[in-house]
């Protein structure tokens, strides 16, 4: 921390960090000269910009850090950015400015809704924070302006009060429930009040943060793991995966979209629980296999399993799929009403649906249980890894095929060796047996492989660990599956079958 200018403030601050260790952590400091002058009245306690040619916020005075990152953001350009359009009106002030939405004030006569003043244009500090005159002018642990993270479509607080609406549905999407019932914005009660902590760290928001920003400060932070309740926790808002500040990543994002890596990548730091067995563990089946699955590092790999393949597939090269998950599960789409250029809706992909049910429009429809004929399959097109929607249909509907032809055969090799000696596939034994058997091995691959997406994030590693496994059932066992088919790869590859494939479908 740096102090420049002696000055009444510097002294209230000082006493004030004597108690927080909070403010050790990042870099305060007062700049010479008056700070700020007074708001008008009628702006209510929003202090906005001092310096509004170069962006300088009041609260960036002091938390120079935060000013500079945030000067990067979309957010520091956001009113610019609306004059550029063109189509600059009463109604577009709103979002982009300073005033009641994303805090917690109510009142809309506030910031630059009732003062038109330069000093409240851009989504600035108090966009999120509100109001901090008091705090401005005597900084202390009692008046500290703390931010929300809550996200939700009717909130009055938060990201979704802006990103909101059919421009901007950003909340409204995150929002949307699906038939699995498995949305970023639910979360499993059976994370929360488990024995297990960690299950927090990835389906909660709070627990989320504690990992990937463990000095953020926030009205629903909590200081530990096991402070978090079903009373407080919040799912995976916006916020755990934006950074609200900036971030050297595309679009605020904390982690890379683009990094072919479980630990680098976003959706990764927590898609990624079981990939493969847990020696010791009584639950034999993948949990959140998806990022694994996609870099070939997924499933139970058979003593017969040759060590020197890494079976990557085309989805996940980045040379044929830049982001990787976000390029099948986040696109954006104007939707026009059908046959028309009129505008409708502008799909942000913010459902994390990679294929969704649609309405004759192209709109996402909250159902997610309609038929493969009223989904859309345009993010396998937009990625621009297919020709067409119909031969991404026709490669997906091909590998489902042969997965569930070997999953069969799988089900039929378990239930046999079942009958001949329970205890070598009996995934509640995990614990007793001293080794990971081979039938269990088999039950893991076919949980694996019947995992939603499975086939899709990677066919040639799950149809390659069916065909392995099913081969070593059969002679250590010395057992036949009831019904018969290939046990060759007919999931076409481009090359042999080591290393990264290219591009494969067209
Ligand atoms: C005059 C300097 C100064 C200005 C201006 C200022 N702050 Fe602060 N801020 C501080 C100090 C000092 C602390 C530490 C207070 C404490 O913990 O006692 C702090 C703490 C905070 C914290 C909590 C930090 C943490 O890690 O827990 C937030 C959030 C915050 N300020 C936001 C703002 C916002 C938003 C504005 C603009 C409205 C602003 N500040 C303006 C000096 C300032
Ligand atoms: C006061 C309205 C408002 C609030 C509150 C707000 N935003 Fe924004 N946000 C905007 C506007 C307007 C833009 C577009 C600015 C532009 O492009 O000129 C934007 C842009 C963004 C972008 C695009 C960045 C990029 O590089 O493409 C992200 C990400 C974002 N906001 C995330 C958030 C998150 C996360 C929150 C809550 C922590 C939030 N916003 C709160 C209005 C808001
Ligand atoms: C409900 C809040 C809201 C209103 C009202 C609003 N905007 Fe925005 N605007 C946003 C948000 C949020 C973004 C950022 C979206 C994103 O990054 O995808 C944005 C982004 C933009 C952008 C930047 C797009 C780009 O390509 O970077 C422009 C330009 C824009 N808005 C113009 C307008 C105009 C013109 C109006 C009025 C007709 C308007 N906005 C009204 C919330 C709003
Ligand atoms: C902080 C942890 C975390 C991160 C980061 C994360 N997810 Fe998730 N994701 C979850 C959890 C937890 C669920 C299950 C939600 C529930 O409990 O209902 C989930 C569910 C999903 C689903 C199920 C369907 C749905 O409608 O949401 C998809 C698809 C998904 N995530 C994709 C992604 C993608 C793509 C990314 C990266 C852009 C990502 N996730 C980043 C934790 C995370
Ligand atoms: C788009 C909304 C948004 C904007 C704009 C924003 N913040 Fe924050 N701020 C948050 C959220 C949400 C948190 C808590 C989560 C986090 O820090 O990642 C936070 C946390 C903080 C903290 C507490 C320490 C920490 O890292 O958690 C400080 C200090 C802070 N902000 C200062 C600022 C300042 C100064 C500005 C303007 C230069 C600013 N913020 C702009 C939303 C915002
Ligand atoms: C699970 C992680 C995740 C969550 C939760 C999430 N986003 Fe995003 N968001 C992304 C990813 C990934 C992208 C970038 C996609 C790309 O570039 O291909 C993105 C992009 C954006 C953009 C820029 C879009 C554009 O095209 O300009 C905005 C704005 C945004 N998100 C706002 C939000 C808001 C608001 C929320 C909360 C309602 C939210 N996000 C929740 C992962 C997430
Ligand atoms: C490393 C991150 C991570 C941890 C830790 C984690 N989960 Fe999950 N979990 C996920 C993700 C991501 C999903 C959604 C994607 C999926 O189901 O493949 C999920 C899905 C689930 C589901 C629904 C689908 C299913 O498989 O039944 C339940 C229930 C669940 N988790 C419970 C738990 C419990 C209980 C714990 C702690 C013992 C826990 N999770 C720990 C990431 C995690
Ligand atoms: C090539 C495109 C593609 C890529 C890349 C991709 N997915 Fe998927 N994913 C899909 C499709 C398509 C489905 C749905 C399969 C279905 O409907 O049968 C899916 C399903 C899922 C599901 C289950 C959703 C549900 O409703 O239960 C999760 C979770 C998921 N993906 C997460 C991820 C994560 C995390 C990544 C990155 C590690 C990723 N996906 C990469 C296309 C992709």
């Amino acid at each position: 921390m740096r102090f420049f200018k002696h000055n009444h403030l510097m002294f209230i601050a000082l006493s004030a960090c004597a108690i927080a260790a909070a403010c050790t952590s990042e870099k305060i400091e007062y700049r010479s000269g008056a700070n700020f002058a007074a708001p008008a009245t009628t702006a209510a306690s929003f202090v906005g910009y001092f310096d509004a040619a170069n962006k300088q916020t009041v609260c960036g005075s002091c938390h120079v850090d935060y000013q500079t990152r945030w000067s990067q953001t979309k957010h520091a350009s956001a009113w610019a950015d609306l004059q550029a359009s063109g189509g600059a009106s009463g109604v577009c002030y709103a979002c982009h400015s300073t005033n009641n939405l994303g805090n917690a004030v109510t009142d809309t006569a506030v910031g630059y809704r009732s003062t038109q003043d330069v000093r409240y244009h851009d989504v600035q500090c108090e966009s999120c924070h509100g109001p901090g005159l008091t705090h401005a002018s005597s900084p202390s642990q009692g008046n500290v302006p703390l931010a929300s993270i809550k996200a939700d479509t009717n909130a009055t607080n938060g990201c979704g009060e802006c990103h909101t609406g059919t421009h901007e549905p950003f909340v409204n999407q995150w929002k949307m429930s699906n038939a699995s019932g498995l949305t970023h914005s639910e979360i499993q009660s059976h994370a929360l009040g488990n024995a297990s902590t960690d299950c927090v760290g990835c389906h909660t928001a709070q627990g989320a943060l504690l990992r990937f920003a463990p000095t953020a400060n926030f009205v629903e932070q909590v200081s530990s793991p096991t402070a978090i309740t079903a009373a407080n926790a919040l799912p995976i808002v916006c916020a755990v995966c934006h950074d609200p500040h900036g971030s050297p990543n595309t679009h605020q994002l904390r982690y890379s979209i683009s990094a072919p890596s479980v630990d680098q990548n976003l959706c990764v730091q927590c898609h990624q629980r079981y990939p493969s067995p847990v020696a010791l563990t009584t639950r034999n089946s993948a949990h959140s296999p998806e990022g694994p699955t996609l870099f070939g590092l997924a499933g139970w790999f058979p003593p017969n399993w040759n060590a020197a393949d890494t079976i990557i597939g085309t989805h996940g090269t980045p040379s044929a799929n830049p982001t990787l998950c976000a390029g099948c599960h986040v696109q954006r789409f104007t939707v026009n009403k059908a046959g028309t250029s009129t505008f409708v809706f502008q799909d942000a992909g913010h459902s994390f649906i990679a294929a969704p049910c649609v309405d004759a429009n192209g709109q996402p429809t909250t159902s997610q249980s309609c038929a493969q004929t009223s989904k859309t399959y345009r993010s396998c097109v937009q990625s621009g890894c297919h020709a067409s929607e119909t031969a991404a249909i026709s490669a997906y509907n091909t590998d489902s095929l042969r997965v569930q032809q070997l999953v069969t055969m799988a089900n039929s090799l378990i239930k046999k060796e079942t009958a001949i000696k329970s205890a070598e596939c009996n995934e509640a034994a995990t614990t007793t047996l001293p080794a990971f058997t081979t039938c269990m091995g088999m039950i893991f691959n076919v949980s694996l492989a019947t995992k939603p997406g499975a086939f899709v994030h990677n066919p040639f590693l799950i149809e390659q660990l069916l065909i392995t496994t099913i081969t070593q059932m059969q002679t250590q066992y010395g057992i036949t599956p009831s019904v018969l088919y290939p046990l060759t790869p007919q999931i076409v590859l481009p090359s042999k079958n080591k290393g990264l494939f290219g591009r494969l479908f067209k």
